[in-house]
């Protein structure tokens, strides 16, 4: 017997001897041990209790035995949260892994965003709860951003509302809007939080491809064809990730009929609009698109604030205050400083984005020369802070191709088959590195060539 064991047959005698009302048998459970035991009272003349021990069987943790809603077995922990364990690893063996994997900027925001922040932070009477909208003046350079970027006009108190990042929006909409069994038309390939937000409401996903061959577009013949009938949300994606094609008005004037058409809570969601984008579009600019879209726009990229949790979610007022419901019932409001540095952002001229921009392209070509080393083919005239590249013939599985460059070469690029199986020909550099780590990066892959 462990001594955990013999500790609770300690307990249980003790207990059996100073309780009045027992019953024949007992089953005692502490510290992952089970006792079943048998009482012998004995009335005269020490009127005391005994027990007799039948069974000591060790037994999983309470914890281990509740069991999850069935809801979280849909879903997988994110690929990058396993990968960036294995990079750690790596790393703490003295590896020095080089990170292309994650779309995180490394470029810090404009000192003026962090003044903002550090000046709403120093005074007394900044750090309560804020409202669920966020405050009027957030709202309003939201606003006067959308007509500035995409000469779209947008109401601050009804169209807006600020969230802490695109990525939560995406569950709020989908909480709001989601009934088990409802359907859920995803891009394939497309950022995984569409499927796992839309699993963990129970929904039915339907993953349409888009066409490579047509700029990344949706297969509109498939989409024709298949059964709408519980279709409730579309999520699209233009600037697309993980693609960097770009949409035009006549792909958006289609979505928004198409939208029209079935009645569906049609999504855009626009996060990479401002990097390496030299025609920033939003789904508003088609006429009669706040009747049927909502867009999601973030700072994450655009001003280097993604651990910040900024963005907003656009369109029509009621759909916003559905959206509300979900999100007032899950935070207490985004910092105050947070939004006074968001305004800042906002309010930046165009040169700090060409500045980015610049440093982007830099990087961009030392990307191009790291995918053409690998004998992959691209696209040039692609968008956004990431490279998209199709694999040559001769590589059958990007999985298996990027753990060999991973392994061998110490840097990780993202296999697009993450982003569903028409991304598995293709992998993903991210360009949050500089461009001398781009350089080492180049020469490690080519000295394992
Ligand atoms: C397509 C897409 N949407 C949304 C997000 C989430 O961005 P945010 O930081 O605003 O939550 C990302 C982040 O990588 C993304 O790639």
């Amino acid at each position: 017997m462990s001594n955990i064991a013999g500790f609770c047959y300690f307990l249980s005698n003790c207990w059996a001897n100073y309780t009045q009302v027992l019953p024949k048998t007992i089953t005692f459970v502490a510290c992952n041990v089970n006792i079943v035991g048998f009482f012998i009272p004995y009335q005269k003349p020490t009127k005391r209790y005994h027990i007799r021990t039948l069974s000591i069987t060790f037994q999983k943790s309470n914890m281990q035995q509740i069991a999850t809603a069935q809801r979280l077995q849909t879903v997988e922990e994110y690929y990058f949260s396993i990968k960036l364990a294995q990079i750690r690893q790596m790393n703490e063996a003295g590896k020095a892994v080089i990170n292309l994997g994650i779309g995180s900027p490394d470029l810090p925001p404009h000192p003026s965003v962090i003044a903002a922040l550090h000046q709403t932070a120093q005074q007394s009477n900044t750090h309560g709860y804020q409202s669920y909208t966020g405050i009027p003046a957030l709202r309003q350079a939201m606003a006067a951003w959308y007509w500035r970027i995409y000469g779209v006009e947008l109401s601050p108190d009804k169209e807006i509302l600020p969230l802490m990042g695109s990525k939560e929006g995406i569950v709020h909409i989908s909480l709001a809007y989601l009934n088990p069994d409802d359907t859920v038309l995803v891009p394939n390939p497309g950022y995984p939080t569409y499927t796992s937000a839309s699993q963990l409401c129970q929904a039915n996903i339907v993953s349409y491809p888009l066409l490579a061959e047509q700029q990344w577009q949706p297969d509109w013949a498939y989409l024709e064809q298949i059964d709408l009938s519980r279709a409730k949300i579309m999520w699209v994606n233009y600037p697309n990730m993980p693609t960097g094609a770009n949409a035009n008005l006549q792909l958006f004037e289609k979505l928004v009929a198409f939208a029209h058409q079935h009645q569906l809570l049609l999504v855009n969601d626009n996060p990479y609009s401002q990097i390496l984008n030299p025609s920033p579009m939003s789904i508003f600019q088609v006429d009669g698109a706040k009747e049927v879209a909502l867009e999601l726009n973030s700072l994450s990229k655009s001003y280097n604030m993604a651990g910040w949790r900024v963005g907003m979610l656009c369109g029509n007022a009621t759909a916003l205050q559905n959206v509300l419901k979900v999100k007032s019932n899950m935070d207490s409001g985004m910092f105050l400083g947070i939004q006074q540095a968001a305004i800042q952002a906002l309010q930046l001229p165009q040169t700090w984005q060409e500045q980015q921009d610049k440093i982007y392209t830099e990087r961009r070509q030392k990307a191009y020369q790291i995918v053409a080393t690998l004998g992959c083919s691209h696209d040039p005239q692609q968008t956004g802070m990431f490279v998209w590249a199709k694999l040559p013939d001769s590589i059958t599985n990007a999985t298996q191709f990027v753990d060999h460059i991973l392994e061998q070469a110490h840097v990780f690029i993202t296999p697009g088959s993450i982003f569903g199986s028409e991304g598995s020909r293709y992998i993903r550099l991210s360009l949050c590195s500089t461009a001398e780590t781009f350089e080492t990066a180049l020469q490690r892959i080519q000295q394992l060539l």
